[in-house]
């Protein structure tokens, strides 16, 4: 069999909507999943409310030159998430070329006068994050791209901000949209009947199992064949310390061994990591639901709707507490609309009406839910009655309804050239008191796990850590009892965070906090190149932190390693709480701006920013448009385009998160 044409024959969209009798497509582009959820959770409410023959598929896994044979009676949804700068989703890519090109794949040749996509009618939904500069980029040029080619907006593009609030934009728009949607494929909304929730998951619970092949948290089901490039890889850990000074505030490092796993990286890059829910938030969820004495029941929970994207939800067959231990996000605040629907399904007239209220009234809802950080597990308890469970919640809605627990990226702090069979993480512990729930506090989910990882190794016995006692369970890959090896799930993400080629070329680098992970390594890099006898170009670090004994990542090592680098390495500290004012990083590159100048102009340096991306990432934006006009005598227009030309040619880098 020829396996070009098999791939090629599953890629076949129009086919697939003709075999299976679908009249509306929501096509994905998702990098952690976001774009997907919500996909699935329109082409859910369409089919429910509205009768429509949905399907979701993720863009890569079709062949998009077929949109110009796209049936004219049906939609298309695109829902397009915009990644980093402006970018597609890795699984966008493809698509996202084709548009960019002048798309001769479709039929006439594709020239825009032709109108060669005059059969689609199609609506958008962008997510994004308005903390970085080309906010929607994807969604919005998709949106426009395909009227230019001749499509049909069936109604204005919908547009998320995740650093905002996605949910509420997402509630915002849908309601209108689907009046429109509707007129467009007839549905005659006054003949619409509310219908019976169709479940899209049925649980069952096995008495009959291959013991060796139940999932405890292994991410795909390659997990017990290969290492497939999208399969974690099982990491044991060789170390790990805590980085501060600080009885209040926690920074853990870790070191990942990559031994034989054919894992490479750069430094630069980023490391994924697969958390677990903490077995506090795991208890309370499985109690209130009655589902705490049956926990480790063998079950499998498979779609009902055979033509779906994916048999089941998450590796099956699996155990109740392994679905809300590994596979479900059950930390984040419950969505307002779950919220709505869950009063259907509360007893009390009481915890109803609670409910019910939440759900319409987006203040309290963002009062007593998002400030207040409440948890599914917190909210259930709530309404449930001295302590009763609630077992009329379906669980099937609730995995329908979470969003799958998903990786964490964090840039790696070491480099290959000095530990090449291992990763380094560096990690600031999240926890804090919300102002709108003072006597809670809420633990960030994935860096605490690392914490209580590291406090499991060390033996270290903590007050705190009582809520988040680790489990460990039949997990053999990922626990190794006899050893007291704990292995982290781990896969790479390759970045364009990189040192430049040319070892001569300076480099500037701006990283206060957790920002310096990256440039640990790039450091250590340049150090060891440097001690080899090469000739090392000017090698800068401006790192900024509250106090120099109290949270300075590194201090001893970095000490050490600019001590290596002579006279061509300059490490520049702003400790912000040592004085009545505050010093940031961004006031120590002014003082230095001559010497930047210099560097940067004179010597074609590279520069590179880490860390915050909403203030500090901004400010330092702004430090270095001011030198240009100080020292390249540009007015502020001449210096703003100057530094936007130097992120155009890859000499300003920034790996920045909000
Ligand atoms: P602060 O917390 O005392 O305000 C690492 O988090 C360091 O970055 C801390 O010293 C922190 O100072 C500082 N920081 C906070 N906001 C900043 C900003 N806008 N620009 C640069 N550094 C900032």
């Amino acid at each position: 069999p020829n396996r070009g044409l098999v791939k090629k024959k599953n890629k076949d969209f129009v086919q697939k909507m003709r075999d299976q009798d679908k009249n509306v497509v929501l096509f994905y582009g998702s990098q952690t999943g976001t774009a997907e959820d919500y996909a699935s959770r329109l082409a859910k409410e369409g089919a429910q409310r509205f009768g429509l023959r949905t399907m979701t598929v993720d863009v890569e896994d079709c062949d998009m030159e077929l949109l110009d044979k796209f049936p004219e009676d049906c939609m298309a949804f695109f829902m397009m998430a915009t990644y980093g700068e402006g970018e597609p989703t890795d699984d966008a890519v493809e698509f996202w070329e084709l548009l960019n090109s002048e798309c001769p794949e479709f039929s006439q040749g594709g020239a825009p006068e032709s109108k060669p996509l005059s059969n689609l009618r199609y609506v958008v939904f962008a997510l994004g994050n308005k903390t970085y500069e080309h906010f929607n980029a994807v969604g919005r040029y998709v949106d426009k791209r395909l009227e230019e080619l001749g499509a049909h907006r069936v109604y204005r593009k919908g547009e998320g901000d995740d650093d905002g609030s996605l949910e509420e934009d997402f509630l915002g728009w849908k309601e209108d949209m689907w009046k429109a949607v509707c007129e467009a494929m007839n549905v005659d909304l006054n003949a619409v009947q509310p219908g019976t929730r169709i479940p899209t998951y049925s649980i069952e619970e096995l008495d009959v199992y291959d013991k060796a092949k139940v999932f405890y948290g292994e991410i795909n089901e390659k997990a017990f064949t290969s290492n497939g490039m999208q399969n974690p890889y099982p990491s044991p850990i060789q170390r790990t310390r805590e980085l501060f000074n600080a009885t209040d505030r926690n920074c853990v490092h870790m070191e990942l061994d990559i031994t034989g796993s054919g894992i490479t990286y750069q430094s630069g890059d980023h490391v994924a990591v697969w958390p677990m829910n903490s077995e506090q938030d795991v208890y309370r969820l499985l109690k209130v639901l009655g589902l705490w004495e049956k926990r480790d029941k063998i079950v499998k929970v498979t779609n009902t709707d055979s033509s779906a994207s994916k048999e089941h939800p998450f590796p099956v067959p699996t155990t109740y507490a392994t679905i809300f231990r590994n596979y479900l996000d059950i930390h984040a605040p419950v969505s307002r609309q779950f919220i709505a629907t869950l009063a259907n399904y509360i007893p009390s007239q009481e915890g109803r009406a609670k409910l019910t209220t939440l759900g319409e009234d987006k203040e309290a809802y963002k009062r007593q839910v998002t400030d207040a950080h409440l948890t599914l597990g917190e909210l259930l308890e709530s309404v449930a009655q001295n302590g009763k469970t609630l077992e009329e919640v379906p669980l099937d809605l609730i995995i329908e309804t979470l969003p799958r627990l998903q990786c964490r990226y964090y840039s790696i702090s070491s480099t290959p050239k000095v530990s090449p069979n291992s990763i380094h993480i560096t990690a600031t512990v999240l926890s804090y008191k919300p102002i709108a729930a003072p006597t809670k506090t809420v633990y960030g989910l994935a860096t605490n796990y690392l914490l209580q990882v590291h406090r499991k190794l060390e033996n270290i016995k903590h007050p705190e850590s009582a809520p988040y006692y680790l489990y460990s369970g039949p997990r053999e890959k990922f626990y190794d009892k006899e050893t007291n090896t704990i292995k982290l799930a781990l896969h790479v993400r390759h970045t364009n965070f990189k040192l430049p080629r040319n070892l001569e070329t300076p480099v500037i680098m701006v990283g206060p906090g957790t920002g310096v992970a990256p440039f640990r390594g790039f450091v250590l890099e340049r150090a060891k190149f440097k001690s080899e006898g090469e000739s090392v170009g000017d090698t800068v670090l401006f790192y900024g932190c509250r106090k120099e004994n109290e949270d300075f990542l590194y201090k001893d090592e970095l000490r050490q390693v600019f001590a290596r680098l002579g006279d061509s390495g300059k490490l520049f500290t702003a400790f912000s709480r040592e004085q009545e004012h505050k010093v940031y990083v961004q006031h120590r590159i002014a003082e230095n701006a001559e010497y930047i100048w210099r560097l940067l102009y004179d010597r074609g340096g590279f520069f590179y920013v880490c860390g915050d991306a909403k203030n500090m990432a901004h400010d330092v934006n702004g430090a270095l448009i001011r030198i240009a006009q100080q020292y390249g005598n540009m007015d502020e227009t001449r210096a703003t385009a100057y530094v936007k030309d130097l992120r155009n040619q890859g000499k300003y880098q920034e790996d920045v998160w909000s």
